[in-house]
C-alpha cells in the first residue's frame, strides 16, 4: 500500500512527533508543506494531512494546501495534535475540505500537545511534555489499523470457502482466488510465486505446491514479516482477539509451535 502524509507542525514539533509515528507504521513518505510540494498523488492509495489545531481548525495553511488538491476517490485520515482535552469539532472544517475535493476520509486521530501561549504562561504551559510515549504509540496503532483495514484482502476471511487445494481451503473475491482459512490469507492470483514468504516466516506456514499456499496457519504467531515483505501485497494476517487467544494457548500448553519454529523448509 502507497501512503503518503502532508503535514504542518509550526509551533513545538508536536504534530511532527505524531505524523512520524504514523509514517514509520504505514511505510510512508512524510512531507512537510511548507516545502511547498508538487506531487502527484494519483498513484498513492492512503493520504494522511495533518497539523496543530489553531483557533478552533487545522493550520489555515494545511487547510488551504488540502483546498489545492485533486483528491476524488482517495482514501484520505485527518490527524492533529490540539491543546484542549478533547477534540469537538475541530477537524469538521477540513474535513469538509477533504469531502469537497473527493477524498473518502477513512480514519481521524487526535491527541494533546504541549502549549504555552495566550493563559497557560500563567502556569507555564499546559499539557507538559505531550504528544508523549503513549501518545505515539496511539498513532501508531491508529496507523496499523488503517493498514489493516485497507488491506485487498481485509475481509477474505468472512468470505465463504469454496474449495480446496492441498488442503488449504479456498475462497473467491472477485476475479481472485485466495487461499487460507481464519488467520493467513493469501491470494494466489497476484502472486508471483517469488517464495519470499517461505523464506521469512519463521513458523514455516507457507510451502509450495503446484503455487505458494499457506499450509498450517494454525501455527501463525500473527509477526506479519511474510506480509511486509511480499512484493505483490498478496499476504493479509487476520489479527483478531480469538487469534491471539489461540497462540497463547498452544504455547502454554503444547509444543507445536516450537515445533513447527524448529522444522526445516528448504523449498527456495
Ligand atoms: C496560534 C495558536 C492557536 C491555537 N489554538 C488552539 C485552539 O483553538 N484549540 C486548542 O485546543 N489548541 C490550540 N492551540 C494549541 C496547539 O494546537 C497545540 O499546542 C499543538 O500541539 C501545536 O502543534 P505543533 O507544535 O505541531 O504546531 C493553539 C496554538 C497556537 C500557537
Ligand atoms: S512473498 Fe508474496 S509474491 Fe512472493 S511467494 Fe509469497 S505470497 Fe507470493
Ligand atoms: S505472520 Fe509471521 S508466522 Fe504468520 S505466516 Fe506470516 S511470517 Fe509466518
Amino acid at each position: 500500500m502507497k501512503s503518503i502524509i502532508f503535514y504542518r507542525s509550526s509551533y513545538r514539533g508536536n504534530t511532527l512527533k505524531i505524523a512520524q509515528s504514523m509514517a514509520d507504521a504505514l511505510a510512508a513518505e512524510l512531507v512537510y508543506i511548507d516545502s511547498n510540494p508538487s506531487i502527484d498523488l494519483s498513484d498513492y492509495d492512503l493520504i494522511g494531512f495533518g497539523s496543530a489545531i489553531n483557533f478552533a481548525a487545522h493550520d489555515i495553511r494545511l487547510q488551504r494546501f488540502v483546498s489545492s488538491q485533486n483528491l476524488k476517490g482517495k482514501n484520505v485520515f485527518v490527524f492533529s495534535t490540539r491543546c484542549r482535552p478533547f477534540l469537538g469539532a475541530y477537524h469538521k472544517p477540513l474535513r469538509k475540505i477533504v469531502e469537497a475535493k473527493g477524498g473518502i476520509i477513512v480514519g481521524e486521530f487526535s491527541c494533546r500537545g504541549f502549549d504555552r501561549t495566550g493563559p497557560w504562561v500563567l502556569m507555564d504551559g499546559y499539557n507538559k511534555a505531550r504528544p508523549d510515549e503513549q501518545d505515539m504509540f496511539r498513532a501508531r496503532l491508529f496507523a496499523e489499523k488503517l493498514r489493516l483495514k485497507l488491506h485487498p484482502l481485509a475481509h477474505a476471511h468472512k468470505n465463504p470457502v469454496e474449495g480446496y487445494s492441498d488442503g488449504v481451503p479456498i475462497r473467491r473475491k472477485g476475479s481472485d482466488i485466495i487461499a487460507g482459512n481464519k488467520v493467513v490469507f493469501l491470494n494466489t492470483s497476484t502472486c508471483i510465486n517469488c517464495g519470499k514468504c517461505i523464506k521469512i516466516c519463521p513458523m514455516h506456514i507457507f510451502a509450495l505446491k503446484d503455487t505458494v499456499l499457506p499450509t498450517d496457519e494454525k501455527n501463525c504467531i500473527q509477526c506479519r514479516l511474510c506480509a511486509d515483505n511480499c512484493p505483490t501485497s498478496s499476504i493479509y494476517i487476520h489479527e483478531s482477539f480469538l487469534n491471539g487467544l489461540r497462540i497463547a494457548l498452544r504455547e502454554s500448553f503444547s509444543d507445536k509451535l516450537q515445533n513447527s519454529y524448529n522444522a526445516e523448509n528448504n523449498q527456495y
